[in-house]
């Protein structure tokens, strides 16, 4: 029997290509999974019967669309999950999901190698495999445009050339991956680094400079996770389109960065992200009211270590699950409403409600009813401050010497 290959197959030009190009190079058979992760674009139907013509033995559609926004997009949104402060992991979270669906296939379809069609310079390479090796330790990987020279010239000759049925003449300069949670582009024009974005560049988001009416709107959050939209109740899928549709017509969510891959390049990156942005700024506005300090704190640098892992690679690793455990023992109390206005390229808050509130008015409060004993401050900044003012004098009598 032939050996098996399953590939992540998104319909496009090169993993349309990468079918035949495995099978000549390594004489294996090769199974096409495609994925769902809320990319929208062509009907998945039609990627299958693309991957069948182009030569797959076997294809397969996996619809993980919910799996993805309940597994992956609400722990992120639980972690407020932004590398380098900026950028909500878009792509970093869907490659997971996709190794969960690619592993499960080679068992299936009895493979033994999982090919996927990251070049050799980025981080999903890294995601792809060490997913891969963590889910799968006995399952090797293919990488044929890094490992097979699989350049985009030569597929666009190899699909011309095998007539495939993929268009081949559209020339996209940009390297695009979108999900439910956003957006990335890359490449191109984008790869000087002073050069503004063009408008052609965005599908999510409207540009903010002629917004329409500000729109206000309330998300209801239970226990970290966003369950209802101006009282209408949605599971997290449906919570995410919903504001992708909101805040994207206002432009929310548009993110322009230099970012530091994995492999040692910095990059610029373009993202938009309007549900996931709105969402996050919702959600850390609920916690502020929420959790106590020295927790919250706290969770913001472990929020931090929790995005370089996930950005790194490491979603299925000991470090990424123990810090998981933490995060969502810092969501029991983040329940209650955040009301928001979208406008203009903004996701502003302005009221915030919760049953488990750590807001007490009567301490807050500079009018009548106030309950904060202004007496006690006293002492406590004698004493808060005693350490540096020891310092400080001995430092100015050494000096004196
Ligand atoms: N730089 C981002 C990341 O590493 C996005 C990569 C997206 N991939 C792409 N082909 N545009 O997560």
């Amino acid at each position: 029997m032939k050996e098996r290959i399953v590939l992540a197959y998104s319909g496009g030009l090169d993993t349309s290509v990468a079918i035949g190009w495995i099978a000549d190079a390594t004489g294996a058979e090769v199974v096409a999974v495609a994925v769902d992760v809320g990319q929208g674009g062509e009907d998945m139907e039609t990627i299958r019967q693309r991957a069948l013509g182009c030569g797959a033995v076997e294809a397969y559609v996996a619809d993980a669309r919910d799996e993805f926004a309940d597994e992956y997009c609400m722990p992120t949104l639980k972690a407020n999950g932004l590398y380098q402060g900026h950028y909500p992991l878009v792509s970093a979270i869907s490659r997971p999901v996709i190794v969960k669906h690619l592993v499960k296939a080679a068992r299936e379809f009895g493979a033994t190698t999982v090919a996927h069609g990251c070049t050799g310079k980025g981080n999903d390479q890294v995601r792809f495999e060490v997913g891969i090796q963590t889910l799968g330790p006995d399952l090797k990987c293919i990488a044929p445009v890094r490992d097979l020279a699989l350049t985009r010239d030569k597929a666009i000759a190899y699909a011309e050339e095998k007539r495939l049925p993929i268009v081949t003449t559209k020339k996209n300069p940009y390297s695009i991956d979108q999900n439910v949670w956003g957006r990335a582009v890359e490449t191109g024009y984008l790869e000087d680094i002073w050069n503004a974005p063009t408008k052609d560049i965005y599908d999510y988001t409207q540009t903010p400079e002629f917004p329409p009416a500000p729109d206000e709107v309330t998300i209801s959050f239970k226990e970290g996770v966003p369950t209802a939209v101006d009282g209408a109740e949605m599971s997290p899928l449906q919570v995410i389109q919903e504001l992708n549709r909101r805040a994207g017509a206002q432009g929310v969510g548009r993110i322009d960065v230099v970012e530091d891959r994995l492999v040692g390049i910095k990059s610029r990156e373009i993202y938009e992200a309007p549900g996931a942005m709105a969402l996050i700024t919702a959600h850390k506005h609920l916690e502020d009211v929420t959790i106590e300090r020295e927790h919250a704190r706290f969770k913001a640098t472990v929020s931090q270590r929790w995005s370089e892992l996930v950005y790194d690679g490491q979603w299925f690793s000991p470090l990424k699950r123990a810090l998981d455990v933490f995060i969502d023992d810092s969501q029991k109390h983040v329940s209650g409403d955040i009301r928001m206005v979208l406008h203009g390229g903004q996701a502003v808050v302005n009221g915030r409600r919760s049953d488990s509130s750590l807001y007490d008015f009567n301490l807050a409060t500079y009018d009548t009813g106030d309950t904060f004993d202004q007496s006690s401050a006293k002492g406590f900044i004698d004493l808060w401050g005693m350490s540096s003012k020891v310092a400080s004098s001995r430092d100015q009598r050494v000096a004196g010497e």
